[in-house]
């Protein structure tokens, strides 16, 4: 386990790291974000990678592409899916807010890994490494799912619902199963423990299953995530130095409207350094 991983609070370690290999491989947002690298944007970094569900597939088509992520699981199962084609990624074990890497990268990608795990602080801190982390002239592309697209979520924003937390966990039987390749079932159940819209932060807990050969396995994990609205994390990428921060909704290139449930922003580290503090004030007397 990494210092990361102490410190913050994710569930996508053991049968959860299993499920995500096994079921989370498609997506409109592997197609999407690739053009980005493709077009003069390597090497790229993929931040929050998981079990590679986009590295892989960028692997395979000879793209140079770096993944790291908090969870060592999530990384091995990565792994295993690059190797059993030829593949051979520089995996990070590196929570975002203290990432450390030895390269720097023309295109970082954060793909449904912003806000996860800890605090505020911890968000903007991952916002100024992946900063560090670029090129000059650099893109940053990451998505931010609106605190509103998720109905069973939003509504606990409510003083009447928040109070009625923690939900009471649903039967065994009653989440959502699944039977994988090699003949292994899971099951997964969530609830919401904790809400608080003032500090924008979630609790959500999991309680993970799985029967292989006769065996039963039962896991439980904790998930807290950081809610942003769009212009509040707009204002975030700004303040950590990023420019021509741009939107587009649900990985197309039209703007986000109202209906928009995943926006995308890309955001630019400067070709150059922006003044210190000192020559600011020479300039402006
Ligand atoms: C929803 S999954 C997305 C995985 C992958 N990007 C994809 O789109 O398939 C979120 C991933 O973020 C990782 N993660 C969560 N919090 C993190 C943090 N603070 N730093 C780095 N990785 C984190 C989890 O371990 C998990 O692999």
């Amino acid at each position: 386990m990494t210092g990361g991983e102490e410190q913050t609070q994710t569930w996508h370690h053991g049968i959860v790291a299993s499920w995500w290999a096994e079921f989370n491989v498609g997506g409109p947002e592997i197609e999407y974000f690739q053009k980005f690298i493709e077009d003069d944007g390597q090497p790229a970094l993929d931040v929050a990678c998981g079990t590679g569900r986009l590295l892989v597939p960028y692997l395979r088509a000879g793209l140079d592409v770096d993944g790291c992520d908090i969870s060592s699981d999530m990384l091995a199962l990565c792994r295993e899916r690059a190797e059993a084609e030829g593949l051979s990624p520089n995996l990070f074990a590196q929570a975002m807010h203290e990432l450390e890497l030895p390269r720097r990268y023309r295109t970082i990608v954060v793909c449904g890994g912003f806000g996860l795990g800890g605090n505020r602080e911890q968000s903007f801190e991952s916002l100024e490494r992946i900063y560090e982390h670029l090129e000059p002239g650099g893109l940053l592309l990451l998505d931010n799912e609106a605190p509103y697209a998720d109905a069973g979520l939003w509504r606990h924003w409510l003083k009447e619902e928040r109070h009625a937390l923690p939900k009471p966990w649903r039967e065994l039987g009653e989440g959502d199963r699944r039977q994988a390749s090699d003949g292994a079932e899971y099951e997964l159940r969530s609830r919401i423990v904790e809400l608080d819209p003032l500090a924008q932060c979630v609790t959500l807990e999991m309680r993970a299953d799985m029967w292989r050969n006769g065996e039963h396995v039962a896991e439980e994990h904790v998930l807290r995530m950081s809610l942003y609205f769009t212009h509040e994390l707009a204002a975030m990428l700004e303040r950590a130095g990023f420019t021509d921060v741009s939107l587009t909704g649900d990985y197309t290139d039209e703007e986000p409207n109202s209906d928009t449930e995943f926006v995308v922003f890309r955001a630019r580290k400067p070709r150059t350094r922006p003044p210190a503090a000192g020559d600011r004030k020479h300039r402006d007397r």
